[in-house]
């Protein structure tokens, strides 16, 4: 009898585990697969890579928000360049070779095409010198990250 039942239970649990089981694996075999697959494309795809969003630390996201508002368009979200503008994390743009003053200056007045081949820069229209500042304490510490110093 005893025998009986647990013989009994045995066939049940594995009526009840095995096709689980089975789903399971599967499922875990898929999700490795993709998330490898993910991993790989990112890296192989500069796009994707150069537009990978860094953990930006709290002090810095004002002049982030600022920034891709007003010069995403030209410089890239993430300050690499586009097809309108230079990267901002070009070494030309270091502090010692472009002070924070250069930045204010483009910022507020604008810049005639002198490095590049992408034309003039307009000066950015609803800029001041205030809301600029949190822009270059962010394109500095970002500058840095990248080991633009
Ligand atoms: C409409 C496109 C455009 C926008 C918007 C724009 N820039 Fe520029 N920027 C340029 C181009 C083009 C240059 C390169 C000029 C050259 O050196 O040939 C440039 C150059 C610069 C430089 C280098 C200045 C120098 O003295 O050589 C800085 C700094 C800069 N931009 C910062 C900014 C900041 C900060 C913003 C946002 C507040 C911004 N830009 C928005 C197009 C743009």
């Amino acid at each position: 009898m005893i025998f009986y039942i647990k013989q009994n239970l045995w066939q049940n649990l594995s009526k009840w585990l095995l096709p689980r089981l089975f789903l399971a694996t599967i499922f875990a075999t898929g999700f490795v697969a993709l998330t490898s697959y993910a991993t790989q494309s990112a890296a192989g795809d500069q796009d994707t890579k150069a537009n990978s969003a860094p953990s930006v630390p709290f002090q810095y996201g004002v002049g982030m928000e600022i920034y891709q508002e007003k010069c995403s368009e030209c410089h890239g979200k993430w300050a690499r360049g586009s097809d309108k503008g230079p990267s901002l994390l070009h070494p030309f743009y270091k502090p010692s070779h472009h002070g924070d003053e250069s930045f204010y200056r483009a910022a507020l007045f604008g810049v005639r095409q002198h490095h590049w081949p992408f034309g003039n820069m307009p000066p950015v229209e609803g800029m001041t010198r205030k809301s600029m500042e949190p822009v270059v304490s962010f394109l500095r510490w970002w500058q840095k990250e990248n080991g633009i110093r």
